[in-house]
């Protein structure tokens, strides 16, 4: 089990506190020990670890993970050339997505990836031609789409059959016969990702026991798969990032080492984003005005949804802490940003110590999702960044 109770750490102290805002502060102490902790639960099994750049690609953020030896997952040309940039192997590399541009395909061809995640016939189809016409082979994985609810969000679940990802059992023996017969593909096994913030075993398992069906049905004619990937989607406790900065990758870890049954010489791949980057950042904010309406008070924030859009577009809850209040007493809040729109709120009637004007809030569990999300609406500035050393 990992000790996580030794830990108060992940906030900023000193001048940074003098800092303009809003900005992201990471904790890059709770980031190795999350990567550490990874390599730890998956040292002596044949699995290797991809991080999902799209989590966070801040440079200074990629470049640590990049130093820590996992691979980068990606979804974008533009994912990939960050990630070079930062250091990854493009051997190490992984890149899904419903709509790779030929551009995009080229890039990954020229770079040698070690997987592309093919998630339809046609994609199939223009992967080789542009092998071809560069005299390249394509590694491919199918994605498949195993129809595993896992109860997340309606946005962020991807692997039920009304969603655009991947390819539907029925259809998978078809491409993967396609994938085998053209040569400038080297077929190499099966993806998934069922979707983010599973906070449960459960469409893990059902994962694993997909994959086994699938493996013995293929085995049976006589085809086999050199890796399997079982994607991301570890979440994360948003309501107790001090007690639970690391996530529980043993219990995930444990689940396909026990339910999964790999193959000799078969590895297994992760592409794990939120769980890696999550809890080391934290939105740092401050309050421009309390104001109050009839019986509501609000606290106004110099951050709003361009900042971090999670609360506003999947009513997502970060836990909110007051680090210059030492009031005793405490009110109800609806903590909001300044942007115009009505759904620009963090928190709905949150207890906080009586906050005033000027007051710096924490917006805890936004390393993954947080920056690589903000825009500029409303031409505000993107946010900055800080890092404990
Ligand atoms: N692999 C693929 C193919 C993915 O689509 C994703 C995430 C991941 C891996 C990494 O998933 P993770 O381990 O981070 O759960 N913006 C949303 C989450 C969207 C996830 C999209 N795909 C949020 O803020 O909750």
């Amino acid at each position: 089990m990992v000790d996580n109770t030794r830990r108060d750490h992940h906030l900023p102290t000193g001048d940074l506190l003098q800092a303009a805002t809003p900005l992201y502060y990471y904790d890059l102490d709770v980031l190795h020990e999350t990567i550490d902790e990874v390599k730890r639960q998956i040292e002596g099994y044949p699995f290797k670890g991809h991080y999902a750049v799209k989590a966070n690609y801040n440079p200074r953020i990629l470049k640590e993970i990049a130093m820590s030896g996992i691979g980068a997952d990606l979804v974008s040309g533009g994912e990939m050339q960050g990630a070079l940039k930062a250091g990854f192997q493009g051997a190490d590399m992984t890149y899904s997505g419903v709509g790779k541009t030929d551009q995009e395909i080229l890039l990954g061809l020229e770079h040698e990836i070690g997987c592309f995640n093919v998630e339809s016939l046609p994609e199939l189809e223009v992967i080789s031609e542009l092998a071809r016409e560069m005299g390249k082979t394509a590694n491919v994985a199918i994605r498949v789409n195993p129809d595993i609810d896992a109860h997340t969000h309606k946005y962020i679940t991807t692997g039920t059959a009304e969603n655009k990802f991947g390819i539907t059992i029925e259809e998978l023996e078809h491409v993967i016969n396609q994938a085998i017969a053209l040569p400038d593909i080297h077929f190499k096994g099966l993806h998934f990702h069922i979707g983010s913030q599973i906070t449960t075993a459960q469409p893990y398992i059902m994962l694993c026991e997909t994959a086994n069906a699938l493996m013995d049905h293929y085995e049976a004619r006589g085809i086999h798969f050199e890796m399997i990937n079982a994607g991301g989607g570890l979440g994360i406790d948003y309501s107790r990032p001090d007690e639970n900065p690391i996530p529980d990758f043993k219990q995930f870890f444990d689940v396909f080492k026990q339910h999964l049954k790999l193959r000799p010489g078969q590895t297994l791949h992760f592409e794990l984003g939120r769980a890696i980057v999550g809890q080391c950042g934290t939105l740092i904010s401050r309050v421009v005005f309390v104001k109050e309406n009839r019986n509501k008070k609000f606290v106004i924030l110099d951050a709003g949804m361009t900042d971090l859009i999670r609360p506003a577009l999947y009513g997502a809850h970060h836990k909110i802490q007051n680090l210059t209040s030492r009031e005793s007493a405490s009110d109800t809040y609806d903590i909001v940003g300044p942007v115009c729109e009505s759904s620009d709120v963090f928190a709905h009637d949150y207890v906080m110590p009586l906050t005033h004007r000027g007051d710096l809030i924490a917006i805890r569990s936004a390393g993954a999702y947080g920056e690589s999300m903000s825009s500029r609406y409303n031409m505000r500035k993107l946010p900055v960044s800080f890092y404990s050393k």
